[in-house]
């Protein structure tokens, strides 16, 4: 059993509104559609079915429609007989066909626009959804039931066009069927070597579509073992299936590869990009694949990193290597999606000049440029990794002649793996509206990313998905508000947090103002708890090691010598200005300058790049020791105001929704109690300096 999540589709509207829901009306018979483009619409009219159903309670009429000349017929004559003076409602889905295109814009793969239909002749009111492509009509049918939910109306859109062109998730799933990282049960993909299909499956992609994902990585980017042989005969079959079910939603499919796959699948001795034997495997292999699976999107590769093979070992650069599979992969119009999380994770902390955080710029920046147009690099959001709170990578920014997607975790890895609610959306608007400065206008990540800096094509963004199978998907109930989340904002970068967190809450619990400003003040306020009551000021990794969750001062797994953060008696941080490691000095100038001064540099990132005193004063007029213990003591109030604000939604949600949220709630507040505690009492024991408040600090 699983939940529908936000395709429930409980609404209340008025029985002017429900007449629409009455008839719905396509036009996919008298056009000449590809089978995937009918597959894409047909879904669409199912979904007004299904909405019909929940809001009205019954099926709709359906008839066929055509236009000639701007002017409506309906197909069937029973259509006409209406009693006298009654008006005609529906909802008219119209793919509009090429020549009868009159608006630019429509152009753009996946837009719609809702405009209303009224024929005072025929005594006609529909609204329709126009889009010349099935992936357009069918975001403008999800578009028009979340209006009628949410709103309870539905109104002119205008023409709306998805902002990046590739909206992917990343699934960290393993073929045995455990998952990276996965704080949801297992994975719904793969279970003991086999790939899986079920009635989950189809739904999966129904769920993803409605809010704009158009490509999923089902597998691990770590690829071992029997995943090497996910591009082998045994699995040729399955994975065409679960292409054609994901492409009726207008998703492909991709899957990570390993680099190493020529030696440990084609029994080559080596693996080197430039290697004649090695490309010709490559070809041979690519030709394969997409005979198998024709609409298959490509590749995600992670290579030269924690332990993955790569082009290094040959002495070859990462172009030498992308560019490799994307010859290859080109003539069947596929992509390398190549990440940029490339770092010595055996490196000496105790040299001043080292730094993690410089790697991936390190690594990429002298090959801007050299990289085939099928080749996009995956960036992570920071320099780090998924960290409650990194500056954005200045590898945004540096890089103008190489296509870019940013990667965001929508899995909780590091911020409370979905047992603590983190609403991220926020921080994602954040990372998407900083401005680089490398441009005049346009510079911002959103901007570059859905190509309005430079002109790129192949860009986007990329959410490391945080499904599984339990039952309500996400573990968390309210996680599941990241998973939506990251959808609408790849789709529509405009949408505000509130927006989207609105919405989500609309769509998911039943319509009560209580529910949605409680709900509201949760999620909007989860990041920043967490923030308050886990590693202060930037400074990351408290956590424990290799899992992640819960703290541990000197935390860091790949430090052997316990000085990440590099605390004393009298400070902590990383100096990682020009007078440190240089980092700050990867960014444009404008940021560089606001980076290295402690006086511009914004307090939350104040320790990310900053050695600070703890007698120091921050912006607040606080010292440093005082901030820390306070937000300590304050993020776990937060936690307790949540509980609050949630109990009193117990008599509108069903019982066992509220249980488990609470119960996680509950378990939240202690982890929330232990992080305080752990982290004041090691900043007091290390300073010596008391809280001016003289709480209880152990
Ligand atoms: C993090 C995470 C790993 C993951 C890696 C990656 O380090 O802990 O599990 O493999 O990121 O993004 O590749």
């Amino acid at each position: 059993m699983y939940f529908k999540a936000w395709l429930d589709y409980d609404g209340e509207l008025n029985e002017s509104m429900k007449k629409y829901f009455s008839t719905v009306l396509s036009n996919y018979g008298s056009n000449v559609l590809s089978k995937v483009e009918r597959q894409m619409y047909l879904h669409a009219v199912e979904e007004v079915k299904t909405a019909a159903k929940a809001f009205i309670g019954n099926k709709p009429d359906e008839y066929d429609f055509m236009i000639s000349d701007g002017n409506l017929t309906v197909i069937k004559e029973q259509y006409d007989e209406k009693e006298d003076g009654e008006w005609e409602k529906g909802i008219l889905l119209y793919y509009v066909p090429e020549n009868q295109m009159d608006e630019e814009a429509l152009i753009t793969e996946g837009a719609y626009a809702i405009k209303r239909y009224y024929d005072e002749e025929k005594r006609l009111d529909l609204w329709t959804v126009r889009a010349n492509s099935g992936a357009g009509i069918l975001y403008g049918t999800f578009a028009l039931i979340r209006q009628a939910v949410c709103e309870g109306k539905i109104a002119d859109t205008g023409i709306v066009a998805p902002f990046h062109a590739l909206r992917m998730l990343n699934h960290w799933d393993n073929m045995d069927g455990t998952i990276e990282r996965g704080y949801s049960g297992n994975s719904f993909f793969f279970s003991k070597n086999q790939i899986l299909i079920t009635e989950r499956t189809t739904f999966y992609a129904r769920l993803i579509a409605s809010v704009g994902i158009n490509g999923v990585v089902i597998n691990n980017v770590n690829v071992k073992d029997m995943a090497t042989r996910l591009i082998s005969p045994v699995y040729y079959a399955k994975l065409r299936e679960l292409s054609k079910i994901f492409a009726g939603y207008g998703i492909k499919i991709f899957l990570s590869l390993n680099f190493a796959a020529p030696m440990e699948l084609g029994g080559l001795s080596e693996c080197d990009p430039l290697s004649e034997d090695v490309i010709r495997w490559w070809k041979e292999k690519m030709q394969e694949v997409y005979q198998e699976i024709p609409d298959f999107g490509g590749f995600l590769v992670k290579a030269d990193s924690e332990g993955r093979p790569g082009p290094f070992t040959y002495g070859r650069t990462h172009a030498e290597g992308a560019n490799m599979l994307a010859k290859e992969i080109a003539p069947y119009g596929g992509l390398i999606i190549w990440r940029c999380f490339v770092y010595n994770c055996r490196q000496d902390w105790r040299d001043k000049k080292t730094d993690r955080a410089r790697a991936g710029y390190d690594n990429f920046m002298p090959l801007d440029g050299k990289f085939l147009d099928n080749v996009i690099l995956q960036i992570k959001n920071g320099p780090m990794d998924f960290q409650v709170r990194e500056p954005v990578s200045p590898l945004f920014g540096g890089l103008m002649k190489t296509n870019q997607m940013l990667e965001v975790q929508i899995a909780q890895e590091y911020t409370g793996q979905q047992r603590h609610v983190c609403y991220l959306v926020p921080m994602w608007k954040e990372v998407l509206d900083f401005h680089t400065y490398c441009k005049e206008n346009e510079d911002t990540v959103a901007d570059i990313i859905s190509g309005r800096t430079f002109p790129i094509r192949n860009c986007g963004i990329a959410g490391v998905s945080n499904t599984g199978d339990d039952s309500n998907w996400t573990g968390h109930d309210l996680a599941a508000a990241n998973l939506y989340g990251f959808g609408r904002l790849s789709f529509d970068n405009h949408l505000t947090a509130e927006e989207i967190a609105k919405e989500w809450i609309s769509m998911t619990f039943p319509k009560k103002p209580i529910i949605l400003s409680n709900l509201m003040y949760i999620l909007m306020n989860s990041w920043r708890a967490y923030e308050s009551y886990t590693s202060p000021l930037g400074i990351g990794w408290m956590v424990n090691p290799s899992y992640h969750y819960g703290p541990n001062v000197d935390g860091y797994e790949y430090d052997r010598w316990g000085t990440y953060h590099r605390a004393d008696c009298k400070g902590i941080g990383v100096e990682r200005s020009s007078k440190g490691t240089g980092y700050t000095l990867q960014y444009q100038k404008k940021n560089a300058l606001m980076y290295e001064d402690v006086s511009t540099c914004p307090d939350e990132l104040l320790l990310f790049f900053h050695r600070v005193l703890y007698t120091d004063r921050l912006k607040s007029g606080k010292t440093l020791i005082q901030h820390i213990y306070d937000s300590h003591f304050e993020g776990v109030e937060e936690v307790k105001e949540f509980i609050r604000l949630f109990c009193q939604l117990e008599e509108y949600l069903e019982e066992a929704v509220f249980q488990r949220i609470l119960n996680r709630l509950t378990e939240q507040l202690s982890s929330a109690e232990e992080w305080r505690d752990v982290v004041n009492t090691y900043f007091h024991r290390i300073s010596g300096i008391e809280d001016e408040k003289a709480r209880i600090i152990y």
